[in-house]
């Protein structure tokens, strides 16, 4: 969260005294606390065994819920009791329940007790992943855990993954990567005055806008992603690509990347990547898949088929899959290239910049080799 303002601050350093002397520090007495968390175990229990009672969303106009919500902060706390009343008052009543039997928008798998459990245990434990130094256990648990999951998709050992905090940024970084490998350096000395040429980046018309956003956020622009028409099953139109692909070769374009889509989010449908991935091999262009919505259904046995065209090597260079929990994506963007990428620049802050949210598979990697 960012606040800004030019205005010069009020407050002063007396006035801020003052508060200190009015306002009893510290937590939650010890005792008070355990019985609000076992009043909370049964608030959750109630929410989840009681779901089907509530409206699957709220029936009111949009600013409902902000009417009935004071203005300005609190000057005082309030007792847990009452917080707790105003939840059940104001929030739930104004949720969209995506755990709700009847919910069956967008995506709905999102909670499930182990989740729920999973989350309780974390929070107190306040872990601080970014580093290996920070939390050794989390990143020495999720570089283990991801890696199952690689497994468990059939993905070749080449593949690292690493924790994104949205698919967006997954495929972001996957792109970073393929522009780092079409154009060395580009994360050293940037875009600007470099004699590069004007990169494309091929998806279908029913892809996510998550490549446009990534297009715009890497200097490649929003006009150099090329929406491919679809079939009659919402599938890329393979001669359309090689059209579309060939055409902007005679116009001095350079083919950067596929993103393939094993399930769009509209209709789940499902890319042809192993055609796609033959066109990316010809014209030596990056394959990612935008695996967010249907990848992780490739670790079910009849699912297998959803994982055509990656498990070969290099014909695929990332991938990115969700793992939808209570609380968290978890995405593993992979890339065979991936150690290439960070072997392009020296010095040890390779590993750490490259990727923000990697930090952590980044030093444990680093604390293995000592
Ligand atoms: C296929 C696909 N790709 C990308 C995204 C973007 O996901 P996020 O909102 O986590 O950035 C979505 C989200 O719905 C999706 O379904």
């Amino acid at each position: 969260m960012i606040f800004a303002t030019t205005a010069p601050l009020k407050q002063g350093v007396n006035e801020i005294e003052t508060m200190k002397d009015q306002q009893p520090l510290g937590d939650t007495p010890r005792e008070e606390f355990r019985k609000q968390l076992h009043e909370l175990a049964d608030w959750v229990a109630d929410f989840r065994e009681n779901i089907e009672s509530l409206r699957v969303a709220p029936g009111e106009k949009p600013g409902a819920i902000r009417a009935q919500l004071p203005a300005q902060g609190p000057e005082e706390g309030e007792s847990f009791e009452k917080i707790l009343g105003d939840v059940d008052r104001l929030i739930v009543p104004g949720m969209v329940h995506w755990s709700h039997p009847m919910f069956l928008g967008y995506f709905g798998w999102t909670t499930t007790a182990p989740g729920i459990l999973g989350e309780i245990i974390s929070v107190p434990l306040n872990v601080n992943a970014m580093t290996w130094r920070t939390c050794p256990a989390a990143t020495e648990l999720e570089t283990v855990v991801i890696d199952w999951l690689r497994q468990w998709l059939g993905l070749p050992d080449e593949f690292g993954g690493v924790v994104y905090d949205t698919a967006s940024v997954g495929i972001m970084h996957a792109l970073a990567a393929a522009r780092e490998e079409a154009a060395p350096f580009t994360r050293k000395f940037g875009l600007i005055n470099r004699d590069l040429p004007r990169f494309r980046i091929y998806t279908s018309d029913e892809a996510h806008s998550a490549a446009e956003k990534a297009a715009i956020t890497l200097g490649i622009g929003e006009e150099n992603v090329q929406r491919v028409e679809t079939d009659a099953d919402f599938r890329i139109d393979v001669d359309a690509l090689r059209k579309t692909i060939a055409r902007d070769v005679r116009h001095n374009f350079r083919p950067l990347a596929v993103i393939a889509t094993v399930g769009t989010t509209s209709s789940a449908s499902v890319d042809p990547v192993p055609e796609i991935a033959k066109i990316c091999r010809e014209q030596k262009m990056w394959l990612h898949i935008d695996g967010a919505y249907g990848g992780a259904f490739a670790m079910v046995p009849e699912y297998k088929w959803a994982s055509k065209g990656r498990t070969r090597r290099f014909l695929c260079r990332s991938i990115l899959a969700c793992f939808t929990s209570a609380t968290s994506s978890v995405c593993a963007a992979c890339s065979p290239s991936c150690p290439k990428f960070c072997a392009a620049t020296p010095s040890k802050e390779r590993r750490i910049t490259w990727i923000t949210a990697s930090s952590s598979v980044v030093d444990s990697a680093r604390s293995k080799r000592g």
